[in-house]
């Protein structure tokens, strides 16, 4: 599958990389720095380009950027009709401790309003990125979860595929709706990951009993 990574930051870098060991093609595309898309399509055999390039023919893309660079990266990507659009970012203000949607709303929704045809799916926004390379390497079983939320089925049937690909279980969880509660809890992971001994490399998995 050709996947566009736009913002390569580290959940773009960490998924490009755990996307091309499982046979995908990366285009990294939205960073100040060419020499680091560049370094990033190298390591993966992969390629970088700008956002409109990156969006050429992929079957999916990744939106991984801070939420302050939301207005900018969709200007540049224009109107995603048709495209699946699998979502991480965490609507966030600059200083990264408050969420700016919420409890009536969610960043995911937001999204969805301001490009229309895009085929939205939020996954990925409660996996800290230091959990991606552990579980590509360690294959742990049984599988970590990450939750998937959106109103597109067909769209949300390719993300599962990727989560697959990256060596989690997706765990359906509705529409995009759930982004109210889903974008509280990644503060939580948020916590736990990074306020707490052990290393941020956290995963979870939800039992029914
Ligand atoms: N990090 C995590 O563990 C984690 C976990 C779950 C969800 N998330 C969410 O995922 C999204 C991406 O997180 P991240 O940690 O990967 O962020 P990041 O490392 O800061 O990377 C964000 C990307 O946006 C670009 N960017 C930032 N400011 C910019 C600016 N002023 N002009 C142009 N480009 C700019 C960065 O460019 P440069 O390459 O130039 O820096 C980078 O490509 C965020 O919405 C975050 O809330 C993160």
């Amino acid at each position: 599958m050709k996947i566009a990574i736009l913002g390569a930051g580290l959940m773009g870098a960490a998924l490009g990389r755990s996307w091309a060991a499982a046979g995908h093609h990366i285009t990294f595309a939205y960073s100040r720095s060419a020499a680091k898309l560049d370094r990033l399509a190298r390591e993966t055999n992969g390629a970088a380009g700008s956002v409109r390039e990156a969006l050429r023919d992929a079957d999916a893309v990744l939106l991984s950027v801070h939420w302050s660079r939301i207005e900018d990266v969709l200007d540049q990507a224009g109107p995603l009709a048709d495209q699946i659009i699998l979502n991480c970012c965490v609507p966030l203000n600059l200083s990264n401790d408050r969420l700016l949607f919420g409890p009536t709303t969610s960043g995911a929704e937001h999204l969805a309003t301001l490009r229309p045809l895009a085929r939205w799916v939020s996954c990925f926004n409660t996996i800290p990125s230091e959990s991606f390379a552990p579980v590509r390497h360690q294959r742990p079983e049984p599988r970590p979860q990450v939750l998937m939320y959106g109103d597109d089925p067909g769209a949300k049937m390719v993300a599962a595929g990727l989560i697959n690909d990256a060596g989690f279980d997706p765990l359906e969880a509705g529409g995009l709706r759930t982004g109210r509660y889903v974008e509280p809890f990644a503060m939580v992971t948020a916590v736990l990951a990074y306020g707490q001994p052990g290393g941020p490399a956290l995963t979870y998995r939800f039992t029914k009993l």
